[in-house]
């Protein structure tokens, strides 16, 4: 099926937060936010603003009726500023006036004192200083410290992985308009309406029945949207609540890039010991994450950054810790692959340090410790349905590695000024919410007496396809075309208590819930029609909109059998419940079964650099993914593409710059450089991989929102592996992104980095 949103897309009629028709009597918002990263005695006088004309309000941290708390997992963010200023960005004060205008005009004049103190900007600086955001996590398994001591080979290094800017396309606003008895509605672009409510309802101090959240599509999310679209939300529903009349906040792009958290930058280091035959026998690794000033989401970021730090590879002696560091820039925050990228970047780099000082190819070392049926992952997991080895030997079947390698070196043997490198980059991603509460959903199904059918899930369209997908698994379960089916708005009257669309388990979690619910309003159908022609239920089948009996056609139709049964007064309603089976995690012993189901493949990445100008061309991807079954291998190539570009993004040209005084300087598009038609690779062949699938997976369909990014890692060694080919006296520095002013340095010098 085609995705059902690409008409209204290319049409330009799909409805996005900034094209809700508003009330003629509309507000607009501005938000005044610090240009210092670290302060007290703040002192804000607004009178200048209040008695600008079209000014209705200025609203400050002492106006809000509830409380002045949108932390999620820790409660350590206020919605605006009091007396302390944390990060450049904060918001500060919320100008409300006849237009978005003069809003902007009126909040340049607020004048605003404080005191300045000490600015820390990086990971490391913060550990120092002992400025955490909560305690330290470690995970691990055997006994490192004997095992390292038995190895033939131990190698240590550090590892920098920089942040990176979510740039959906749509920036962050929302939309809130008063009801009656005191209830807002609002209209946000999250992907986790349930914490729009719940946060919303704390700020404002009323219960959550009294806020509904409405959600029609979002022009891009990739985890930006999972916690930090609430605060926008938030300040329209004060600023309804306060002057009574609908409010719409949209950020600009320049507001959207300094006021909010990105990719969490790490500094890592690690320690790795192999034997002869290249088994890793032991692994240790400490990653500094860059939290930013509030906790939001990084606890957990945090926390998968260890489920994924030994990749797909089997290794006996684990240990890792992983310190949240609290820093004076924006809260960082969810982004694609949620902390797991950053962990695979460590023990691919440590893998590559080892393959560089033992003089052999990295993929000699990666192939032999691919996981196997069976083994204990360093966190208590057993590993099951391993796809490791089988995407390896599919993919040395369809592309040979031994022939890529001979092309790049009889390229490197007759060329000078271009070097060529290739890498390979398997992939082993979990799915699940790492904390095992969030996973669960629910769907609502109403069939209307014509015969059409109405959908409410708690998953949020991003552009992702869920839409599609969840009208495709009820229009197979009725076999009904599709035509007759909607998907509605995601609602949080309609369907409450919802996760946010995140941990790429949107269509799982969501999906399986709607396929009980459907299958349960077949059931009831089917006992109509049973009772009509006195015949077991079992002998009834519905296809293709056709009601048969033991395989023989009768003269109902769908239509007629719906309209039968609502005559009949049966229920055409039903509303469902999944929960994922089987996983849970006990955080006392940091071992468990956090996930459903994992996701594997393997990615070569081949490009070209110029070593005259150190600039470099991605020439070939070729991926054996594992979708499992596709339910929609349309729009999961579309996923695998898309993360694959955003992952070669982050890994090679996304350069996140703050100076010393927590200012962002990539604050615009013409010093944040990312993926554009030129610098994706030429040729992508995404093969998928012959298997069975998941029944973890919605219809054996597995998750893919999220794990391709990481094939993106594969062009950082790709491009390191051509700087070797020019210049042998380099040693491997793993620090991304590899920009070409990096690659220069790295060809000409021997340990810049
Ligand atoms: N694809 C598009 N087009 N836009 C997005 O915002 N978000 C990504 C991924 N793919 C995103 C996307 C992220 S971070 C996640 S977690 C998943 O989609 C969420 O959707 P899913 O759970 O349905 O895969
Ligand atoms: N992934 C993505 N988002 C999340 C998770 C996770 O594991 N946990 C909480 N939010
Ligand atoms: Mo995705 S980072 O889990 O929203």
């Amino acid at each position: 099926m085609k995705n059902i949103d690409s008409n209204g897309h290319v049409r330009g009629e799909s409805l996005f937060i900034d094209d809700i028709i508003t009330k003629s009597n509309t507000l607009h918002a501005a938000v005044l936010s610090s240009v210092v990263a670290h302060a007290n005695q703040l002192q804000l006088d607004i009178s200048g603003a209040l008695s600008f004309p079209g000014v209705e309000a200025v609203i400050l941290a002492k106006d809000i009726p509830g409380e002045n708390q949108i932390g999620g997992i820790i409660f350590d963010e206020p919605l605006l500023a009091e007396d302390e200023i944390h990060f450049q960005g904060q918001p500060l004060a919320i100008v409300v006036a006849e237009s978005n205008f003069i809003a902007r005009q009126a909040r340049k004049l607020i004048k605003v004192t404080c005191n300045q103190l000490p600015v820390i900007t990086t990971a490391k600086q913060a550990k120092q200083q002992g400025g955490f955001i909560n305690p330290p996590r470690s995970f691990g398994m055997g006994d490192v410290e004997k095992a390292f001591a038995e190895c033939d080979y131990v190698f240590e290094d550090e590892v920098f992985s920089n942040g990176q800017e979510h740039l959906y396309l749509e920036t962050q606003g929302a939309y809130a308009e008063r009801m009656e008895n005191g209830c807002i509605k609002l209209m946000s672009s999250t992907q986790g309406p349930t914490v729009v409510q719940r946060i919303t309802a704390r700020v404002l101090g009323v219960s959550m029945n009294k806020i509904e959240v409405d959600v029609t599509r979002l022009g891009g999310g990739f985890g930006g949207k999972e916690d930090q679209a609430t605060p926008w939300a938030c300040m329209v529903a004060l600023a309804t609540h306060l002057t009574q009349k609908p409010v719409k906040l949209i950020l600009d792009r320049h507001d959207d890039l300094k006021m909010t958290g990105k990719r969490h930058p790490y500094e890592s280091s690690f320690k790795i010991g192999l034997d002869k035959n290249l088994k890793i026998k032991a692994f240790q690794a400490e990653f500094l994450q860059n939290s930013g000033a509030a906790a939001d989401l990084s606890p957990a970021i945090a926390e998968r950054t260890l489920f994924h730090a030994t990749n797909s590879y089997f290794i006996p002696n684990v240990k890792t810790v992983v310190h949240s560091c609290k820093t004076n820039l924006p809260p960082n925050t969810a982004f694609r692959g949620f902390g797991g990228p950053q962990g695979k970047f460590v023990i691919e780099s440590a893998i590559v340090k080892a393959a560089e000082q033992l003089n052999i190819p990295a993929w000699k070392i990666q192939k032999a410790n691919l996981l196997q049926e069976n083994d204990e992952l360093y966190y208590g997991q057993i590993a099951e349905n391993v796809e490791a080895q089988n995407c390896w030997s599919q993919f040395d079947k369809t592309f040979k590695i031994n022939k890529i390698q001979k092309e790049i070196d009889s390229f490197n043997d007759t060329n000078k000024q271009f070097k060529k490198g290739m890498a390979l980059m398997p992939i082993c991603f979990g799915i699940s919410f790492t904390n095992t509460p969030m996973n669960h959903a629910r769907a609502l199904v109403h069939i209307y007496q014509d015969g059409s059918v109405g959908i409410s899930t708690g998953a949020v369209e991003m552009g992702q396809g869920v839409n599609t997908k969840m009208l495709q698994i009820a229009a197979q379960t009725f076999s009904i075309p599709e035509q007759l089916i909607k998907l509605e708005t995601t609602n949080t009257t309609r369907v409450a208590n919802t996760s946010p669309s995140a941990a790429s388990s949107t269509a799982d979690l969501n999906g399986k819930a709607l396929l009980k619910a459907c299958q349960s309003l077949l059931e009831r159908l089917k006992h109509v029609v049973a009772d009509e022609f006195s015949v077991g239920v079992d002998l009834i089948e519905i296809n293709n909109g056709r009601v048969f009996i033991q395989q023989k056609e009768t003269d109902w139709d769908w239509n007629k059998l719906v309209f039968e049964a609502f005559w009949k007064r049966v229920c055409l309603t039903e509303n469902a419940h999944y929960a994922t089976p089987k996983i849970q995690f006990d955080k006392t012993k940091e071992k468990g079964h956090p996930f459903a189901y994992h996701v594997y493949g393997l990615a070569a990445i081949t490009t070209t650099v110029d070593c005259l100008l150190g600039t470099y061309e991605i020439d070939r991807v070729k991926i054996v993914h594992d979708f499992g079954q596709s339910m929609n291998p349309g729009v999961d190539m579309g996923q695998v593409e898309g993360a694959l570009a955003q992952g070669i993004g982050w890994m090679t040209m996304e350069e996140i710059a703050y100076n010393n005084d927590g200012k962002l300087l990539s604050n615009a598009l013409s010093t944040y450089k990312i993926p554009d038609v030129f610098s994706i690779a030429k040729d992508i062949q995404i093969e998928s991989l012959k298997t069975e699938g998941n029944d973890m997976a919605i219809l054996k369909s597995k998750a893919v929102g999220e794990p391709p990014l990481m094939y993106g890692i594969g062009a950082y060694f790709a491009i390191n592996n051509a700087i070797k080919a020019f210049n042998p006296q380099y040693q491997c520095q793993f620090h991304a992104p590899m920009t070409p002013e990096k690659v220069l340095m790295r060809l000409y010098g021997k340990n810049s980095s």
